[in-house]
């Protein structure tokens, strides 16, 4: 192996060595730089004897040239691989790990509320809102039910310290404040139901002084019972998946509706199934507005009527979910809710047939 050669092979040893950008610095010079191994040949071109210098002085450059490029391969590959390096180095992972074990499940009322609005939702109902605080005047007076009316005390309702627009207040008692305030808000036509919190001074198995109950209301031109039949017997056989379900309506007494039933749904009495049996259970109340109602909030009964109801939301989960006591409902007692609970991702069991 000539000279030349020698030093190719060393220089390529060399930068295969320098492992950072430091050593091959070093290596640059050691053989480019200004007292560097090949710089040395090329000032020894000089003492070449004149028949061979055009020969060597042209294999000089040409090493020089290819060293030039060696040592510039080797520093673009260092740089490569420290920037490599320090991306590893400096990751930072933005995403969020999955969680160990699937936490967290819809509540029943929450789901119950979500299955009542998509089934009135199909049938072209709004979801209206009303204060948990309200006036005596919205939550009994303008519904029909005066200072005296024994239907007052029935409520066991929670008074408030302080008034709104000179009004007593207190924790609504039903969900039927959203009847009048719908009414005093809205131009008819409209559907509309609430769902919402209710309150009252009752506590046992079967009843917690706060609970949920989802009013509907529906006002048009020439509204009559059986669209009231029609919408309860629909929204009932959805809500219980079963297109067949005995429906029956019975006289009652409400004072804001005219007339009033109250809405029966087959069942059985010993094992507590839905729609089988021979036996009655009571599930909503309802009735036309009272005129006094409409007149009360400004309407003229002459030109418009309507409907209305309102159910328990607990009442019909109970039922439908085979839940027996209402307490836990509000314990927050994480097997209960295990238990329960819905996943946010499971589709609602409801019949399709709107
Ligand atoms: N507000 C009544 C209750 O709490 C239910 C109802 C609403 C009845 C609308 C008729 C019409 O029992």
């Amino acid at each position: 192996m000539d000279d030349l050669a020698a030093l190719k092979h060393a220089t390529e040893a060399a930068l295969a060595a320098a492992s950072d950008l430091r050593a091959w610095d070093a290596v640059r010079v050691g053989v480019l730089g200004k007292n560097g191994s090949l710089t040395g040949l090329l000032k020894a071109l000089g003492q070449v004897p004149a028949e061979q210098r055009r020969e060597r002085g042209a294999a000089v450059n040409r090493l020089r040239d290819e060293l030039a490029d060696l040592v510039e391969a080797r520093r673009a590959a260092l740089e490569a691989a420290a920037l490599e390096a320090r991306l590893a180095a400096e990751r930072a992972d933005v995403t969020l790990p999955p969680p160990a074990i699937p936490a967290g499940s819809i509540h029943p009322i929450s789901r119950t509320i979500e299955e009542m609005t998509a089934i009135f939702g199909a049938m072209g109902f709004t979801v209206g809102e009303g204060p948990d605080i309200e006036t005596d005047w919205h939550n009994f007076s303008a519904l029909n039910i005066p200072g005296h009316h024994p239907a007052r005390a029935d409520h066991d309702t929670f008074y408030l310290p302080g008034t709104r627009d000179g009004r007593p207040l207190v924790l609504r008692t039903h969900t039927s404040n959203v009847q009048i305030i719908t009414l005093l808000t809205q131009e008819p036509p409209f559907r509309v139901i609430a769902p919402g919190r209710t309150y009252r001074a009752d506590h046992d198995a079967t009843h917690s002084p706060m609970f949920h109950q989802c009013e509907g209301i529906v006002v048009d031109r020439d509204i009559t019972l059986a669209h009231l039949k029609g919408c309860l017997v629909d929204f009932l056989r959805a809500y219980f998946a079963q297109p067949d379900l005995k429906v029956r309506f019975r006289a009652s007494y409400f004072p804001f509706t005219e007339p009033s039933m109250e809405v029966d749904i087959g069942w059985n009495r010993r094992t507590g199934e839905i729609g089988a049996g021979g036996d009655w259970l009571e599930i909503l109340g309802s009735g036309m507005v009272h005129p006094r109602v409409l007149a009360n909030c400004g309407l003229d009964p002459r030109e418009w009527q309507g409907f209305a109801f309102g159910m328990g939301v607990e009442r019909v989960a109970m039922l439908k979910h085979g839940i027996a006591d209402l307490r836990p409902f509000y314990e927050s007692d994480l097997r209960w809710l295990r238990h329960y609970g819905f996943s946010a991702l499971a589709p609602a069991m409801l019949h399709e047939g709107l």
